[in-house]
């Protein structure tokens, strides 16, 4: 597993809370009833951004957290997403946020969205601190984004390396090993 001394900072801790600060306001700006916003996290990667998120914003809120698996094909990444966890409360007539760490190709934010909108919330919308638009194959809408990237691959503030580098308070790119000189 590569250290973190192979790592490059892409954002620092202070950039990533200038942005949750910013998404926050922003939420809160937009949401302007009293019934309190149900925030759903998508573990595990979500977990360290909505804990900031939810503590920087000023709205009623209720916590929720959902688990999915996907399996991928390999040859087409066209597989299939299945709910592990469901959430705990009916959101029928309730507004909902989703926040997700990363958006990829958008499959899970698509099948997460159709599951969602089914059950008649009152609203329906998503944060997500990372995108990556050009990877997405599925169009699916994302109302409140950290930061666009570019297709690298990054670690820490929640998202993994084979499990690692979750812990980190910085989001770092990690270079895939350079092929060995001949
Ligand atoms: C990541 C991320 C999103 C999904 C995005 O989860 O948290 O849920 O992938 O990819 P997509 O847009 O291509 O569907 P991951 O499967 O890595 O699990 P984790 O959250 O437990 O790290």
């Amino acid at each position: 597993m590569p250290p973190p001394e192979s790592e490059t900072i892409l954002y620092s801790a202070e950039e990533i809370q200038a942005r949750v600060r910013a998404i926050a306001r922003a939420i809160d700006a937009d949401h302007q009833t009293e019934v309190p916003l149900h925030v759903v996290g998508v573990l595990k990667g979500s977990f360290v951004f909505a804990a900031d998120l939810i503590r920087a914003m000023q709205t009623p809120l209720t916590l929720d957290f959902i688990v999915i698996a996907s399996y991928l094909d390999g040859a087409t990444s066209s597989g299939e997403i299945q709910l592990l966890k469901d959430l705990d409360s009916a959101i029928e007539g309730r507004p909902v946020l989703i926040v997700e760490d990363i958006v990829d190709t958008g499959r899970t934010l698509h099948y997460l969205h159709a599951v969602l909108q089914a059950r008649g919330p009152s609203s329906l919308k998503t944060a997500c601190l990372l995108s990556k638009p050009s990877r997405r194959a599925v169009d699916v809408p994302v109302d409140y984004v950290g930061f666009e990237i570019d297709d690298r691959f990054v670690v820490g503030y929640g998202l993994d390396h084979a499990e690692q580098f979750r812990h980190l308070p910085h989001i770092a790119v990690i270079e895939p090993p350079a092929a060995p000189p001949r």
